[in-house]
Protein backbone atom coordinates (compact mmCIF):
# COMPACT_ATOMS: atom_id res chain seq x y z
CA UNK A 1 0.00 0.00 0.00
CA UNK A 2 1.42 4.04 -0.31
CA UNK A 3 2.55 4.89 2.49
CA UNK A 4 -0.32 6.95 4.61
CA UNK A 5 0.41 10.40 4.88
CA UNK A 6 0.87 10.75 8.62
CA UNK A 7 -0.50 14.79 8.29
CA UNK A 8 -3.41 13.42 6.68
CA UNK A 9 -6.36 14.92 8.32
CA UNK A 10 -9.06 13.05 10.06
CA UNK A 11 -11.75 13.26 7.75
CA UNK A 12 -10.48 14.64 4.41
CA UNK A 13 -13.31 16.98 2.91
CA UNK A 14 -14.80 16.92 -0.49
CA UNK A 15 -12.91 18.87 -3.08
CA UNK A 16 -12.35 19.58 -6.93
CA UNK A 17 -9.10 17.77 -6.68
CA UNK A 18 -8.08 15.15 -4.78
CA UNK A 19 -5.33 12.06 -4.60
CA UNK A 20 -7.81 9.55 -5.47
CA UNK A 21 -10.43 10.95 -7.68
CA UNK A 22 -11.54 14.72 -9.08
CA UNK A 23 -11.36 16.54 -12.56
CA UNK A 24 -8.06 14.48 -12.80
CA UNK A 25 -9.86 10.98 -12.67
CA UNK A 26 -12.65 12.41 -14.78
CA UNK A 27 -9.68 13.56 -17.80
CA UNK A 28 -8.44 10.20 -17.22
CA UNK A 29 -11.39 8.15 -17.56
CA UNK A 30 -12.59 9.78 -20.79
CA UNK A 31 -8.65 10.31 -21.79
CA UNK A 32 -8.40 6.34 -21.56
CA UNK A 33 -12.01 5.52 -22.55
CA UNK A 34 -11.03 2.65 -24.70
CA UNK A 35 -8.17 1.04 -22.70
CA UNK A 36 -10.65 0.93 -19.96
CA UNK A 37 -13.15 -0.97 -22.55
CA UNK A 38 -12.45 -5.07 -21.08
CA UNK A 39 -12.79 -3.75 -17.56
CA UNK A 40 -15.95 -1.70 -18.10
CA UNK A 41 -17.19 -5.24 -19.76
CA UNK A 42 -16.11 -7.16 -16.59
CA UNK A 43 -17.94 -4.75 -14.06
CA UNK A 44 -20.92 -4.88 -16.15
CA UNK A 45 -21.24 -8.37 -15.94
CA UNK A 46 -20.49 -8.55 -12.05
CA UNK A 47 -23.15 -6.01 -11.40
CA UNK A 48 -25.50 -8.01 -13.82
CA UNK A 49 -25.36 -10.86 -11.76
CA UNK A 50 -25.36 -8.54 -8.33
CA UNK A 51 -28.93 -9.11 -7.49
CA UNK A 52 -30.08 -7.15 -4.09
CA UNK A 53 -33.88 -7.50 -3.34
CA UNK A 54 -34.18 -4.09 -2.79
CA UNK A 55 -35.23 -0.76 -4.19
CA UNK A 56 -32.57 1.15 -2.23
CA UNK A 57 -28.93 1.64 -2.83
CA UNK A 58 -26.15 3.69 -1.66
CA UNK A 59 -23.16 3.48 -3.91
CA UNK A 60 -19.59 4.71 -2.37
CA UNK A 61 -17.02 6.30 -4.59
CA UNK A 62 -19.36 6.47 -7.70
CA UNK A 63 -17.45 9.50 -9.03
CA UNK A 64 -19.26 9.65 -12.50
CA UNK A 65 -20.29 6.34 -12.85
CA UNK A 66 -17.79 6.00 -15.71
CA UNK A 67 -17.40 2.55 -14.56
CA UNK A 68 -21.17 1.59 -14.22
CA UNK A 69 -23.82 1.36 -16.48
CA UNK A 70 -27.12 2.87 -16.62
CA UNK A 71 -28.95 -0.41 -16.93
CA UNK A 72 -27.77 -1.50 -13.21
CA UNK A 73 -28.52 2.07 -11.66
CA UNK A 74 -31.56 2.08 -12.78
CA UNK A 75 -33.04 -0.92 -11.13
CA UNK A 76 -33.04 0.74 -7.90
CA UNK A 77 -36.02 3.55 -7.41
CA UNK A 78 -33.37 5.43 -5.01
CA UNK A 79 -29.69 5.71 -4.77
CA UNK A 80 -28.06 7.80 -2.44
CA UNK A 81 -24.37 8.82 -3.54
CA UNK A 82 -21.34 8.91 -1.04
CA UNK A 83 -18.47 11.28 -2.67
CA UNK A 84 -15.56 13.19 -1.90
CA UNK A 85 -15.36 14.36 -5.25
CA UNK A 86 -17.12 18.16 -5.32
CA UNK A 87 -17.20 17.94 -10.08
CA UNK A 88 -18.78 14.12 -9.64
CA UNK A 89 -22.47 15.00 -9.38
CA UNK A 90 -22.22 17.44 -12.28
CA UNK A 91 -20.05 14.43 -14.35
CA UNK A 92 -22.73 11.65 -13.38
CA UNK A 93 -25.88 13.86 -14.17
CA UNK A 94 -24.00 13.93 -17.85
CA UNK A 95 -23.41 10.30 -17.88
CA UNK A 96 -26.31 9.05 -16.61
CA UNK A 97 -29.40 11.70 -15.90
CA UNK A 98 -31.15 11.29 -19.21
CA UNK A 99 -31.66 7.29 -18.26
CA UNK A 100 -32.85 7.90 -14.50
CA UNK A 101 -34.82 10.08 -15.24
CA UNK A 102 -36.70 8.11 -17.55
CA UNK A 103 -36.81 5.21 -14.96
CA UNK A 104 -38.05 8.16 -12.24
CA UNK A 105 -35.17 6.79 -10.07
CA UNK A 106 -34.81 9.98 -7.35
CA UNK A 107 -31.19 10.09 -6.30
CA UNK A 108 -29.28 12.34 -3.39
CA UNK A 109 -25.47 13.23 -3.13
CA UNK A 110 -24.12 13.24 -0.29
CA UNK A 111 -20.91 15.18 -0.45
CA UNK A 112 -18.30 13.88 2.34
CA UNK A 113 -15.90 10.91 3.48
CA UNK A 114 -17.86 7.94 3.85
CA UNK A 115 -16.37 6.44 7.02
CA UNK A 116 -18.31 9.45 8.82
CA UNK A 117 -21.45 9.06 6.58
CA UNK A 118 -22.29 5.29 5.77
CA UNK A 119 -23.30 3.76 9.39
CA UNK A 120 -26.15 7.19 9.60
CA UNK A 121 -27.08 7.02 5.79
CA UNK A 122 -27.94 2.90 6.23
CA UNK A 123 -29.15 2.97 9.76
CA UNK A 124 -32.08 4.94 8.03
CA UNK A 125 -32.89 2.85 4.75
CA UNK A 126 -33.02 -0.86 6.67
CA UNK A 127 -32.14 -3.33 4.37
CA UNK A 128 -30.71 -0.98 1.52
CA UNK A 129 -28.31 -2.46 -0.88
CA UNK A 130 -24.25 -1.01 -0.43
CA UNK A 131 -21.83 -0.49 -3.36
CA UNK A 132 -18.48 0.52 -3.23
CA UNK A 133 -17.41 1.64 -6.54
CA UNK A 134 -14.00 1.01 -6.50
CA UNK A 135 -12.79 3.40 -3.69
CA UNK A 136 -11.74 0.66 -0.85
CA UNK A 137 -8.86 -0.19 -2.63
CA UNK A 138 -7.86 4.17 -2.25
CA UNK A 139 -9.16 4.48 1.44
CA UNK A 140 -5.13 4.75 2.40
CA UNK A 141 -4.49 7.51 0.59
CA UNK A 142 -7.42 9.53 2.39
CA UNK A 143 -7.21 8.13 5.83
CA UNK A 144 -4.19 7.22 7.71
CA UNK A 145 -5.94 4.86 10.04
CA UNK A 146 -7.28 2.99 6.25
CA UNK A 147 -6.44 -0.24 8.18
CA UNK A 148 -8.58 -0.14 11.16
CA UNK A 149 -11.73 1.16 8.75
CA UNK A 150 -11.64 -1.25 6.25
CA UNK A 151 -11.13 -4.26 9.22
CA UNK A 152 -14.30 -2.87 10.85
CA UNK A 153 -16.20 -2.41 7.64
CA UNK A 154 -17.90 -6.10 7.29
CA UNK A 155 -19.17 -5.83 10.44
CA UNK A 156 -20.48 -2.62 10.27
CA UNK A 157 -22.58 -3.68 6.93
CA UNK A 158 -24.41 -6.47 8.82
CA UNK A 159 -28.01 -6.50 7.66
CA UNK A 160 -27.48 -5.28 4.00
CA UNK A 161 -26.71 -7.12 1.23
CA UNK A 162 -23.03 -5.26 -0.02
CA UNK A 163 -20.87 -5.53 -2.93
CA UNK A 164 -17.74 -3.98 -4.01
CA UNK A 165 -14.75 -3.84 -6.86
CA UNK A 166 -11.74 -2.60 -5.21
CA UNK A 167 -8.29 -2.21 -6.19
CA UNK A 168 -6.51 -5.50 -4.84
CA UNK A 169 -3.24 -5.18 -6.07
CA UNK A 170 -0.86 -3.18 -8.47
CA UNK A 171 2.34 -2.58 -10.72
CA UNK A 172 4.14 -1.12 -13.43
CA UNK A 173 4.63 -3.71 -15.80
CA UNK A 174 4.97 -4.50 -19.65
CA UNK A 175 2.38 -3.99 -21.94
CA UNK A 176 2.77 -7.36 -23.52
CA UNK A 177 2.25 -9.33 -20.14
CA UNK A 178 -0.54 -7.16 -19.13
CA UNK A 179 -2.25 -8.25 -22.30
CA UNK A 180 -2.13 -11.79 -21.41
CA UNK A 181 -3.58 -11.46 -18.33
CA UNK A 182 -7.89 -12.57 -18.25
CA UNK A 183 -10.56 -12.30 -15.25
CA UNK A 184 -10.83 -15.29 -13.56
CA UNK A 185 -13.19 -16.29 -10.56
CA UNK A 186 -12.00 -18.31 -7.59
CA UNK A 187 -12.66 -18.70 -3.37
CA UNK A 188 -9.21 -18.74 -3.28
CA UNK A 189 -8.01 -15.18 -1.85
CA UNK A 190 -5.30 -14.03 -4.27
CA UNK A 191 -2.08 -13.07 -2.39
CA UNK A 192 1.18 -12.56 -3.06
CA UNK A 193 2.31 -16.59 -3.75
CA UNK A 194 -0.97 -16.74 -6.13
CA UNK A 195 0.48 -13.78 -8.16
CA UNK A 196 4.07 -15.81 -7.86
CA UNK A 197 2.03 -18.79 -9.20
CA UNK A 198 0.52 -17.03 -11.92
CA UNK A 199 4.02 -15.88 -13.06
CA UNK A 200 3.64 -12.59 -11.68
CA UNK A 201 6.97 -11.88 -10.31
CA UNK A 202 8.19 -8.15 -9.97
CA UNK A 203 7.33 -5.29 -6.80
CA UNK A 204 3.07 -5.56 -6.70
CA UNK A 205 1.67 -2.68 -4.06
CA UNK A 206 -1.10 -4.23 -1.83
CA UNK A 207 -3.60 -2.13 -1.60
CA UNK A 208 -4.92 -3.55 1.78
CA UNK A 209 -7.85 -4.75 0.92
CA UNK A 210 -7.51 -8.76 1.41
CA UNK A 211 -9.82 -8.87 4.22
CA UNK A 212 -12.75 -7.23 3.22
CA UNK A 213 -14.14 -10.28 1.37
CA UNK A 214 -14.77 -13.50 4.11
CA UNK A 215 -13.11 -16.94 3.02
CA UNK A 216 -15.44 -19.15 0.91
CA UNK A 217 -17.29 -16.09 -0.47
CA UNK A 218 -16.61 -16.27 -4.62
CA UNK A 219 -14.54 -13.53 -6.09
CA UNK A 220 -13.88 -12.02 -9.66
CA UNK A 221 -10.42 -10.66 -10.34
CA UNK A 222 -10.06 -8.56 -12.82
CA UNK A 223 -7.60 -6.92 -15.12
CA UNK A 224 -7.60 -3.43 -15.41
CA UNK A 225 -5.27 -1.82 -17.77
CA UNK A 226 -5.33 1.61 -16.54
CA UNK A 227 -2.70 3.42 -18.12
CA UNK A 228 0.07 2.25 -20.72
CA UNK A 229 2.44 1.20 -17.63
CA UNK A 230 0.07 0.53 -14.85
CA UNK A 231 -1.83 -2.36 -14.23
CA UNK A 232 -4.23 -3.22 -11.50
CA UNK A 233 -6.02 -6.35 -10.47
CA UNK A 234 -9.72 -5.69 -9.32
CA UNK A 235 -10.95 -7.70 -6.35
CA UNK A 236 -15.33 -7.80 -7.44
CA UNK A 237 -17.65 -9.44 -4.44
CA UNK A 238 -20.73 -9.71 -2.83
CA UNK A 239 -21.92 -10.35 0.64
CA UNK A 240 -25.47 -11.03 1.57
C1 LIG B 1 -11.45 5.34 -8.84
S1 LIG B 1 -12.67 6.48 -8.42
C2 LIG B 1 -14.14 5.53 -8.70
C3 LIG B 1 -14.46 5.41 -10.14
C4 LIG B 1 -15.88 4.99 -10.37
N1 LIG B 1 -16.07 3.58 -10.03
C5 LIG B 1 -16.28 5.21 -11.85
O1 LIG B 1 -16.98 4.36 -12.39
O2 LIG B 1 -15.96 6.26 -12.39
C6 LIG B 1 -12.71 6.49 -6.62
C7 LIG B 1 -13.74 7.48 -6.10
O3 LIG B 1 -13.85 7.31 -4.68
C8 LIG B 1 -13.98 8.59 -4.08
N2 LIG B 1 -13.52 8.43 -2.68
C9 LIG B 1 -12.27 8.11 -2.26
N3 LIG B 1 -12.22 8.01 -0.91
C10 LIG B 1 -13.49 8.29 -0.48
C11 LIG B 1 -14.07 8.34 0.81
N4 LIG B 1 -13.36 8.11 1.92
N5 LIG B 1 -15.39 8.67 0.91
C12 LIG B 1 -16.12 8.92 -0.22
N6 LIG B 1 -15.62 8.87 -1.47
C13 LIG B 1 -14.32 8.56 -1.60
C14 LIG B 1 -13.09 9.48 -4.92
O4 LIG B 1 -13.48 10.83 -4.81
C15 LIG B 1 -13.32 8.92 -6.32
O5 LIG B 1 -14.36 9.60 -6.99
Amino acid sequence: MTTPNPNQPEDPTPAYFRETGGLRWHARALMHWRLHEPFRREVHEFLGQWQPRTADVVLVGPSAGWSLPSTFLSRFSRLTFIELDRAAPLFFRLRHGRALRAAKCSTRWILGDFTTHLKTVIEAQPGCAVLFCNVLGQLGLERADYESQLAALPQSLSGHPWASFHDRFSAVIDQSRMQALSAFSTDQPLDARALQNLGLTGQWTDHGTGQLLMPGVTRRYIPWQITSRRFHWVEAGSVG
